[in-house]
């Protein structure tokens, strides 16, 4: 593997939209004892990096300019660590509190997981944030074999997550989305509603023994819907909530960065035993983060959106804004 002096990271200066975000290279920092250098392969990209981006997340005021963007990644480790826990071509899936989105990153070996072979690198870049915050959720509320679970936005990069495993940990799940992604959730076997008025009869049509916890990812009226539905206070999260989930699995405290990638250890196994999948609507290169933040605003992703570093084709993959436009 030849020596790399210079690396690609995208950087911001100032808060905003994704129009900020700017490619720069940067000379590679060596890494320090118990850190590893990484080239990404793959990275998420998530609503809250736009939250913070755009100045919003209080908890980010006091963090220094230039910022990098992004908190999920995959890749394949190119400076080993000291201690030899991660040797050079070993293939890894790795969190940040900011910076995935790069060509490298350098990060400790304690944010690091192995990836499973099976794992494919869409999936591995898009696990961490979404799949550890719809894990925590499910661990939090206790999901399991008895329960009946609404959980809105299923089809979404969390929802789709967080309505496998519920279903795999034995739950019956009712999932709300718009009507193209019937299909999609029934497929996971997944109970499809629609949001929008008249959701609670729906939902009381496909559970008419009663739902026992309700979590809402999008965040419209889902509070008043888990108390029409008398779901207990106790077993309803909201999208406050959530928001609250990211930002702690964003710290980068030893402590924090250990149980995340304790969450992330068992993502990347459930993963590998299909538990659940991940579908990557949107795959976009690194230069193209733009575009694939726009995409993500557009609110209808199925599944998640994912960077590459290394695109193979000369064509565009279709962009989830394109499945949702097409369907009129
Ligand atoms: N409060 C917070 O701080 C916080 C934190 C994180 C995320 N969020 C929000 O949570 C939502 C989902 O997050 P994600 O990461 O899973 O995003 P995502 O992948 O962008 O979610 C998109 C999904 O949202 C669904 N959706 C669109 N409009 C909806 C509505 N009115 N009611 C219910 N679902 C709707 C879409 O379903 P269809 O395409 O089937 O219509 C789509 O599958 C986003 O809107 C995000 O902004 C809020």
């Amino acid at each position: 593997m030849s020596k790399v002096e210079e690396i690609t990271v995208i950087q911001y200066d100032r808060n905003g939209d994704a129009d900020v975000l700017e490619e720069r290279t940067a000379p590679v920092r060596p890494p320090g004892s118990g850190e590893v250098l990484v080239e990404v392969i793959t990275a998420g990209v998530n609503h809250i990096d736009g939250f913070i981006r755009s100045g919003r997340e209080e908890a980010w005021a006091d963090e220094p300019f230039p910022r990098g963007s992004g908190s999920d990644f995959a890749g394949i480790v190119v400076t080993g660590d000291d201690a030899g826990r991660f040797r050079p071509g070993h293939e890894v899936i790795g969190h940040l509190r900011q910076g995935a989105h790069a060509s490298h990153v350098v990060v400790p070996v304690a944010a690091l997981v192995r990836k499973p072979p099976h794992v494919s690198w869409e999936t591995a870049g898009g696990l961490f944030l979404a799949g550890a915050t719809a894990l925590d959720t499910l661990d939090e509320l206790r999901i399991g074999p008895g329960d009946t679970v609404v959980i809105s936005a299923a089809a979404g990069g969390v929802g789709s997550i967080e309505a496998q495993l519920a279903k795999h940990a034995g739950a019956r799940v009712i999932g709300t989305c718009g009507e193209r992604n019937f299909d999609y959730l029934r497929q996971l076997g997944i109970h499809p509603v629609t949001y929008g008025p008249g959701i609670e009869d729906r939902i009381r049509e496909k559970a008419p023994e009663g739902v026992t916890a309700l979590i809402d990812n999008f965040g419209q009226d889902g509070r008043a819907l888990a108390a029409a539905l008398g779901v207990p206070p106790a077993r309803y999260r909201s999208s406050e909530d959530r928001r609250d989930t990211e930002l702690r699995l964003l710290l980068d405290d030893p402590a924090s960065v250990a149980r995340g990638t304790a969450q992330l250890e068992r993502l990347a196994r459930l993963a590998d035993e299909r538990a659940f999948t991940l579908l990557v609507s949107g795959f976009y290169p690194l230069t193209d983060i733009v575009s694939a933040y726009d995409d993500l605003q557009r609110l209808h992703a199925r599944g998640k959106i994912v960077l590459g570093t290394h695109p193979v084709t000369t064509y565009r993959t279709v962009k989830a804004r394109d499945i949702h436009e097409a369907r009129d």
